[in-house]
């Protein structure tokens, strides 16, 4: 026998990104990145400093920063009138990856049904299956992503332990409504089930658009484990500082959790949280209206070479682009051909699409919608962006189309 079958069966159906191809032709072809989710501008110098003089002063050991929760509290009360004890209910993590992970590890029993909203960020069905569950997609509408509350409704079966919700969303840039947030909370109320919320873009929305927070919905804080993390909104997702926020039984769960597996977050980066938590309000007005240009530019100029944009983004940094109504090509050899003739790599939209289809449906060309987007992270300098309109424009036709071939 093998030695390869000594795997277990978790590192067996645990397997690389389709996508990592494309980022190696990206980087043989030099291509500029409009793939990645993190920014490539340099992170805010008040946080930089406070690391360093962490590492400087020594935090370097094992450690709990408390000021973080108590920081943490603070801003939940804040932002979303939630009443959070930061002695009990706060498990600070690496990342939200891993508050996300100990969570679904905290309630999932082999078996547990866990809805999940369509498309989706690629690394929750991974935990959920780890922890022995099901995911169970719930189609979101195109053009604009919307919640159809009778589908949703049809997905509850009497297995169904929680459901997640990602808001603002990854890859649609959709910011879920009141009204659809009411549907999921009196769903979770009358089925008796639990939510985890990932809220890493919570202090990136657009123009009137406002989070918030599905904890903060009637009959919810009991039952709501919110994920979050220093990634995005302080531009450090290599830091690797998150938390969970949930009912103090669920948060002391996914604590013993996580110490068994990391046992605690980088400290200088913990005491570098302190500084960033209590950031002025100017940051947070800043950062929203810098990604806002940033997502004006990049919609104009893909509208503006054709891809059709019946969406734009209310929150985070990507922007979910159709494919110009007469491409015959699908998004992941569109993005081949973007990489190859423009030199600028995005991600094709099929790794976030998970849904019931049938697979013969899901392997005719341009069948789908689910073949028809690319994702674009805008989270770049305008350096970078405008270097990537350069390149689109160059390849632009007589009529105005962007020419791939
Ligand atoms: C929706 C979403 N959740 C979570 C993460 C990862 O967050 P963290 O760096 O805190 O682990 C990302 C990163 O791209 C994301 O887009």
């Amino acid at each position: 026998m093998s030695m390869e079958s000594k795997l277990s069966s978790v590192a067996k159906t645990t397997t690389p990104s389709p996508i990592q191809e494309l980022s190696h032709l990206a980087q043989r072809c030099n291509a500029i990145n409009l793939a990645e989710g993190f920014p490539d501008f340099p992170a805010p110098p008040h946080i930089k400093n406070a690391a360093i003089s962490a590492i400087n002063s020594d935090f370097n050991q094992y450690r709990h920063v408390q000021g973080i929760c108590d920081n943490l509290a603070n801003l939940m009360k804040e932002m979303h009138g939630l009443d959070v004890d930061p002695l009990t209910d706060i498990a600070i993590c690496c990342g939200q990856s891993e508050a996300f992970a100990a969570a679904v590890f905290a309630i999932i029993n082999p078996g547990d049904e866990v809805l999940l909203f369509d498309p989706a960020y690629e690394t929750y069905e991974g935990c959920i299956r780890m922890a022995g569950g099901v995911p169970v997609y719930v189609a979101l509408d195109p053009p604009c992503w919307t919640l159809d509350a009778d589908k949703f409704m049809k997905s509850f079966t009497s297995s169904t332990k929680a459901v997640i919700l990602n808001s603002p969303h990854n890859p649609t840039g959709k910011v879920f409504s009141k009204d659809e947030l009411e549907i999921i909370a009196g769903a979770c109320c009358t089925k008796d089930c639990l939510a985890i919320t990932d809220e890493v873009y919570e202090h990136i929305t657009f123009d009137s658009e406002k989070h918030i927070s599905l904890a903060s919905l009637p009959g919810m804080t009991n039952r709501t484990i919110i994920t979050s993390s220093l990634s995005k909104t302080y531009g450090v997702t290599g830091w690797r500082v998150g938390w969970a926020i949930a009912p103090a039984f669920i948060a002391s769960a996914i604590r013993n959790i996580h110490t068994k597996i990391t046992d605690s977050a980088p400290a200088p980066f913990q005491e570098a949280a302190l500084i960033a938590l209590r950031s002025p309000p100017d940051y947070f007005e800043s950062l929203k209206k810098e990604y806002e240009l940033k997502r004006n530019y990049i919609v104009n100029l893909l509208a503006g070479v054709g891809f059709r944009i019946q969406f734009k983004p209310q929150g985070s940094f990507f922007l979910f682009a159709e494919l110009p109504e007469d491409c015959l090509l699908s998004d992941v050899e569109y993005v081949k051909e973007l990489i190859r003739q423009a030199g600028v790599v995005a991600v094709p939209g099929c790794g976030f699409f998970h849904s019931n289809l049938p697979s013969e449906e899901l392997s005719k060309p341009c069948s789908s919608y689910q073949k028809r987007y690319i994702r674009f992270a805008f989270c770049k300098s305008h350096a970078t962006l405008a270097a990537a309109a350069k390149k689109l424009v160059k390849l632009l036709d007589a009529s105005g189309y962007l020419k791939l071939h």
